[in-house]
């Protein structure tokens, strides 16, 4: 009994607000009531109500809502609403919702505060999440994109999706608007370089220009410095690879005459200041046919040293590994003639490349965080304090894989038309890098010890990821149930193909591995994703420093290179355009980006998830002064896991 005080907040998004009519309802233990607000919601708007309810509901469970339209269903996305009574009681209860609210159905929305599964079948609650959870695995359904992959959400077209997992109307211009002025920079810069010759690297200035950033501006400057393909390594646009060398490499056949080499390696090796980065993944993949010009791969070895200043430098390209049909590969060193030596690193730039876009970004950040999102939609009612903990992580995911399904690596797509593992080689790339995907290589402690990569001040992107790790562990909060457990199963078993063999939980048997798991979630959906999406922008557009596609074989010899093979063997014109500006269209920083942990969205209502957050929060801060700091005292700063640089969610 008594007056109720109700709020409205309607989403800021484009088209947020509906001219339908919407009607509501209060749910509470002891009764519920109908209250005929007729509202309008209007875009960014909160709107305030205040009714007289003639009988005592108890306290709140539920606020069930129901839009009416006559002619048109104007969809209606609707933020949270708030309810505060009754009389006097100042306390708010709050119901979030951040959904789309369509058709005529009634849509109940819970109190905020987050629940695991009871197991009384007549609880309120209960009922509510079994009946949510039928009504998403209905809307949220697994398909095989490619056999051997992970599975993807069944949508052939981003229109295929659920409403809820959709662009909004902002992100969706701004996406499409950067394709087409990606399209027309091309076309004006074929236009520009008609009657122009494609023979000497300067050629590439031709194209060089547009948008770009100031990091772009260094690599066109000094890429052919030793010292900055040793630090891409590190802390460029792929630093995955590099792992400390434990012994030499078996591949390392070293020829007669080079025992000088020999002599040096082991030194290195025996001092700790040997690594390597080994491609081996590529050999035999076959390569591209581009517009009926046969494209080639390679699989290089670099060795490099750690010098005590925190350099590092190449010792020796191999470009191709042994076989026995073939006499021993030539070793490329530092002292070959200047357009051997370049070539060589140019095939392991080439190399790496197609290692970073595929296995790293595509495979072990998009599509591992699509299953994570997939199996949350499917597993996890809203309710769930793991949902509510995921959910901002995985915003917008769905439909950027879609497309990137549907217009980069699909038949015809970019990939196609200029990478020289299109046209296949990448499916074949992706299912040798899936056998690789274990639970461990996506955890930055282990992955990073693995690779003898702790403790290297020069390591930024080591030494950043890790603190994110720590900080990312230290304020999840939650305890194991069965709700979970099936979440975890869809992940492993169903999601990533019965991935328990390498290493995935398949359940938790303890507080501190569920803790463990949801950290590699939200890692992979944010910081992950980070580091290795955003390098893209700075160290691709200068096309020669990590060439999309090689047109012709790797080099036999050292004598027989000319400017001629340098140039032949880079991409064209058309190539370099599109790496360009595609790298440009995937690398840049979206006009809509959510720092992590900065959502708007509140899910949780308790005043401890408040107050997690907030200690994430504030963390961030932290290691973003720590980070501006040493970026200061550095020659090159790294910039691709400050916090604020960082998106919340795999979007691009
Ligand atoms: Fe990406």
């Amino acid at each position: 009994m008594g007056r109720y005080r109700i709020g409205v907040a309607t989403g800021a998004w484009l088209f947020s607000g509906s001219h339908n009519r919407v009607q509501l309802w209060l749910v509470g233990a002891r009764g519920e009531a109908r209250l005929e607000l007729r509202l309008r919601p209007a875009r960014g708007q909160e709107e305030e109500f205040e009714r007289d309810v003639p009988k005592d509901l108890g306290p709140l469970q539920f606020v069930k809502l129901r839009k009416h339209h006559s002619l048109v269903d104007d969809a209606w996305f609707c933020d949270c609403i708030t309810v505060r009574g009754p009389g006097a009681c100042e306390e708010a209860t709050f119901f979030p919702c951040y959904r789309w609210v369509q058709g005529q159905d009634v849509l109940s929305l819970p109190e905020g505060t987050a629940r695991l599964a009871g197991d009384n079948a007549l609880d309120v609650f209960q009922k509510h999440r079994e009946k949510e959870l039928k009504e998403r695995r209905r809307l949220y359904c697994w398909a095989t994109w490619k056999e051997g992959l992970p599975r993807t959400i069944a949508a052939e077209r981003q229109d295929d999706l659920p409403p809820n997992s959709r662009f909004h109307e902002e992100k969706r211009l701004d996406f499409e608007w950067a394709l087409k002025a990606g399209a027309l920079e091309t076309v004006l810069k074929r236009v520009y370089t008609l009657l122009s010759s494609w023979s000497r690297l300067e050629d590439f200035d031709q194209i060089f220009w547009g948008q770009k950033s100031d990091l772009a501006e260094r690599v066109h400057h000094c890429w052919r410095d030793d010292e900055l393909f040793g630090y891409q390594f590190l802390n460029g646009a792929n630093p995955m690879v590099l792992r400390r060398s434990a012994s030499l490499p078996s591949r390392l056949v070293l020829p007669s005459g080079t025992e000088a080499l020999g002599a040096q390696l082991e030194r290195e090796l025996q001092s700790g200041s040997l690594f390597e980065a080994d491609f081996s993944l590529l050999d035999g993949i076959p390569a591209n046919v581009i517009r009926g010009e046969k494209q080639y791969l390679a699989a290089p070895l670099v060795m490099l040293q750690m010098r005590p200043e925190g350099k590092l430098l190449p010792v020796v390209i191999q470009i191709q590994p042994p076989s026995p049909s073939c006499p021993a590969p030539p070793l490329f060193l530092p002292s070959d003639p200047p357009l051997a030596w370049l070539l060589a690193k140019i095939w392991v730039r080439n190399s790496d490349f197609q290692l970073h876009q595929l296995q790293y970004h595509l495979l072990n950040t998009h599509l591992v965080a699509e299953v994570i999102a997939v199996a949350t939609m499917r597993c996890l009612p809203g309710l769930h304090p793991v949902f509510k903990l995921l959910i901002p992580h995985i915003r917008y995911t769905l439909e950027i894989n879609t497309r990137a399904r549907s217009q980069l690596i699909s038949e015809g797509g970019i990939f196609d038309k200029a990478v020289s593992t299109g046209g296949g080689g990448h499916v074949h790339l992706l299912r040798r890098a899936m056998a690789q995907l274990t639970y461990s290589s996506l955890c930055p402690p282990d992955d990073l010890a693995a690779r003898g990569l702790l403790g290297i001040p020069s390591a930024l992107y080591a030494h950043d990821a890790l603190r994110l790790w720590e900080i990312i562990a230290r304020d999840d909060v939650v305890r194991g149930d069965p709700e979970l457990q099936a979440w975890c199963r869809e992940i492993t078993e169903v999601g990533l193909c019965q991935a328990q063999d390498r290493g995935f939980p398949a359940s938790f048997q303890s507080q501190s591995q569920l803790c463990h798991f949801l950290t590699m979630c939200v890692f992979t959906c944010t910081a992950q994703h980070g580091a290795i999406n955003q390098g893209q922008l700075d160290w691709y557009a200068w096309v020669p420093n990590a060439p999309c596609t090689m047109r012709m074989p790797p080099p036999t010899t050292k004598e027989d290179v000319k400017m001629a093979t340098v140039m032949g063997s880079l991409p064209d014109i058309r190539q370099a355009c599109l790496q360009m500006t595609i790298t440009w269209h995937l690398g840049r920083r979206q006009p809509d980006m959510v720092p992590l942990g900065h959502h708007k969205e509140k899910y949780f209502s308790s005043p401890k998830a408040k107050a997690v957050l907030s200690q994430f929060q504030t963390d961030l801060e932290n290691l973003e002064r720590e980070i501006t700091a040493r970026n200061a005292q550095v020659d090159l700063p790294y910039d691709y896991l400050r916090p604020s640089r960082i998106e919340n969610s795999v979007t691009i």
